[in-house]
């Protein structure tokens, strides 16, 4: 059976692996469009986020709003999840247990969406690829780690408590806009049928 994006919000909403749910009002699966190749990846859902079961709909969310039509895109037109899909109480970091129970969304989130590129917010998203890198030292700028270009960014929730980082966060946008224009598309064919493989090509 393949796997959908709707399967895997309902599976989220159901999912008791770590005790946030216990404290969350409602799980927020993550929503956009299942074609962009763009996936946001933030830390865990805030006040409103669980209130609403939505990601980024509160402050953060409104200047990553701000930030995507700088480059021209809607949210919608891009897939914003979190490392964790409830809010920690009184919006504490994730655990690391909490972020591990909450990995194999992340997994189902890839390999259903196949995504160019996956632009991590703030340090532990960053961290899911990169971790020990310092966010200072390398946002902005895309790696390939384990076959997925990574493209560190702050989060905005930090530009938002010190606005001297938001010149960096509005650069760090247009460098994503221009990967998306220039890096190459990486299509990955099926291997042709049996009977149509010659050795010589
Ligand atoms: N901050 C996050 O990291 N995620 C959200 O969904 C909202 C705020």
């Amino acid at each position: 059976m393949t796997d959908s994006l709707t399967a895997i919000s309902d599976e989220i909403r159901a999912c008791r692996s770590c005790p946030l749910w216990k404290t969350a009002t409602q799980a927020v699966p993550g929503e956009g469009s299942a074609e962009s190749g763009i996936l946001f990846l933030g830390e865990a859902p805030g006040f409103h986020e669980d209130q609403q079961g939505r990601p980024f709909v509160g402050a953060a969310g409104h200047l990553l709003d701000e930030l995507l039509a700088g480059i021209g895109l809607d949210r919608s037109a891009v897939f914003i999840t979190n490392v964790v899909r409830h809010r920690p109480p009184e919006n504490r970091d994730p655990l690391p247990e909490e972020i591990a129970a909450c990995d194999v969304w992340l997994r189902r989130h890839l390999a259903v969406l196949q995504p160019r590129v996956v632009v991590t917010l703030g340090r532990h998203a960053m961290g899911k690829w990169l971790p020990g890198e310092s966010i200072t030292r390398i946002h902005g700028k895309p790696r390939v780690v384990d076959g997925i270009t990574v493209f560190p960014m702050f989060h905005p929730a930090a530009a938002l408590r010190s606005p001297s980082l938001r010149p960096a966060m509005v650069a760090d946008f247009a460098a994503l806009a221009i990967f998306l224009a220039t890096a190459p598309q990486v299509v990955v064919e099926p291997p042709p049928p049996a009977d149509q493989m010659t050795l010589f090509g």
